[in-house]
């Protein structure tokens, strides 16, 4: 009976350990199976949490370093101590997989270390080192999460040819850093090592950043990052990336001239996407089904193929976020207590944590142009905000999309300070069916950023009051 479970998640990421702890919480005997020796995934371990302390120390560095001596706060001799700022991300990713430990103590869920292996729909067996221990379950959830993707003819060695997980770790400052792909892991590790000192140079395939941003957006943030020392060369693709004594070579064509180029550096990152990590799960021996790009195929409910095994998380559709696949645990959960779970995908922020952060929630204009829908739009500069020009932080705008006819929001789209912040007030308006006008009738506190929220919204009926 000891190992027998209502609910055996596999993976102890944010979508994972969310799901187990809710589980528990509505009264199902759970179990969480995490193979890395720490709970927290991806996001915890080498993802967002320590990007997010580097990129807050990196840019207290870059600050220090720029601004202060003109600002009127004076002094001499800083400098950069990397190994200790390295220590300090390593202890802050340590304190918070050890708090994930005692919420499970707290809410009573097994944590079982070692590999989870599906052997039936009711069988997990979980390898760990030498011993093997089989479990039963009513219920299984995969949350195992992804892995970095490269390119054809790439090896990652996390050495000098790295993922996002060596770019965490360096050891040095790399005099010279290519990055390969301009998406939300190159901008953001980019970011960091730019303010601590190294040359950055972006190679995008595509002719713009970010894909799937909103363009104005994306194209005002590589105006901000070129203006920070960012180089980018956009519409290149890279052939080869080789290891030459202590240097590696880069080449890349140019999609247009098809001009090719060669550049040498210390450290390469391959930033062009993750992919599903489902390796030796077992799932074509049990018949679970999976999409073209490797992405298990659930329905509305979670479910896969097999009704008792359900998929969360940046294993099945929609994008790869923290903050998705944590709602999806809970769905799940309360599914499988015979509640109705529910994740509003319309509504799902996203938010790269550069200087300044970019956030935005729902449609994008190039979406609604290719839905035919018709919108208005309400603009509002940062340069215009009090609190943003005190701050000096004037760059970049809030954007409010807002159908013609209803006025009902349908995107937002942010460029400047604390905006990773600002989101959830405009994500909260959209699960509420907010229109333009109820975001201008909400009292905004002043002197605050989010009154470019407020702007922005009596921009759309252009009656800003500050632009
Ligand atoms: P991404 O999909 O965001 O960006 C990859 C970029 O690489 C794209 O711009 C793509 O056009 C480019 N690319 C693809 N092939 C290329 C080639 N051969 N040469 C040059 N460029 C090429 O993927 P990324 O940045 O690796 O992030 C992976 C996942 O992690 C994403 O789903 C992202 O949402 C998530 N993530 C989220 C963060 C956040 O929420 N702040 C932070 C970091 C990652």
């Amino acid at each position: 009976m000891e190992n027998n479970f209502d609910v055996i998640v596999i993976g102890g990421g944010p979508g994972g350990y969310v799901c187990a702890i809710r589980a528990a919480q509505l009264g199902l005997k759970t179990a969480c199976v995490e193979s890395r020796g720490a709970l927290g995934g991806t996001c915890l371990n080498v993802g967002c949490i320590p990007s997010k302390s580097l990129l807050n120390l990196s840019e207290s560095f870059h600050k220090a370093q720029k601004d202060f001596n003109s600002q009127g706060i004076e002094f001499t001799g800083l400098k950069l101590n990397l190994n200790k700022m390295m220590s300090g991300k390593n202890k802050s990713v340590q304190v918070l997989t050890k708090g994930i430990e005692f919420l499970f103590k707290k809410n009573n869920v097994t944590y079982i270390k070692g590999k989870g292996v599906l052997f039936s729909e009711n069988d997990v067996v979980v390898y760990e080192g030498e011993e093997k221990t089989s479990y039963k379950a009513k219920n299984i959830v995969i949350a195992t999460g992804s892995a970095p993707t490269s390119l054809p003819g790439i090896d990652i060695d996390e050495q000098n040819i790295v993922s996002s997980t060596g770019a965490l770790s360096f050891d040095d400052v790399p005099k010279e850093l290519i990055i390969i792909g301009g998406g939300y892991i190159g901008l953001e590790m980019g970011s960091i090592w730019s303010r601590l000192g190294s040359s950055v140079t972006v190679l995008e395939y595509l002719d713009f950043i970010t894909p799937g941003m909103d363009r104005e957006v994306s194209n005002e943030f590589q105006k901000i990052l070129t203006k920070q020392g960012i180089k980018f060369k956009l519409n290149n693709k890279v052939t080869s990336v080789q290891n030459v004594s202590n240097k590696v070579v880069v080449n890349f064509t140019n999609n247009k001239t098809h001009e090719r180029e060669k550049k040498e550096c210390d450290k390469v990152l391959v930033a062009v996407g993750r992919k599903p990590y489902t390796e030796g799960l077992n799932l074509s021996k049990l018949g679970i089904k999976k999409d073209t790009q490797g992405k298990i195929e659930v329905n509305k409910k979670l479910q896969t193929s097999i009704n008792n095994i359900y998929a969360i998380g940046d294993v099945i559709k929609g994008p790869m976020l923290a903050h998705k696949a944590e709602e999806e645990g809970i769905a799940v959960a309360e599914i499988i207590a015979g509640q109705a779970g529910h994740v509003n995908y319309d509504v799902i922020p996203g938010v790269v944590y550069t200087s300044p952060e970019v956030a935005a929630v729902g449609k994008t204009e190039e979406q609604l142009k290719e839905a035919n829908i018709d919108y208005k739009v309400g603009k509002f500069p940062f340069l215009a905000n009090s609190r943003a020009k005190v701050n000096n932080e004037t760059d970049g705008f809030v954007k409010i999309l807002a159908d013609s006819k209803t006025d009902r929001v349908l995107g937002v789209h942010m460029i400047g300070p604390h905006t990773g912040d600002m989101i959830a007030e405009m994500a909260l308006a959209m699960e509420f069916g907010a229109s333009a006008e109820d975001i201008a009738r909400t009292c905004h506190a002043h002197p605050t950023h989010t009154e470019a929220v407020k702007e922005a919204a009596l921009a759309i009926d252009k009656r800003a009051i500050h632009f």
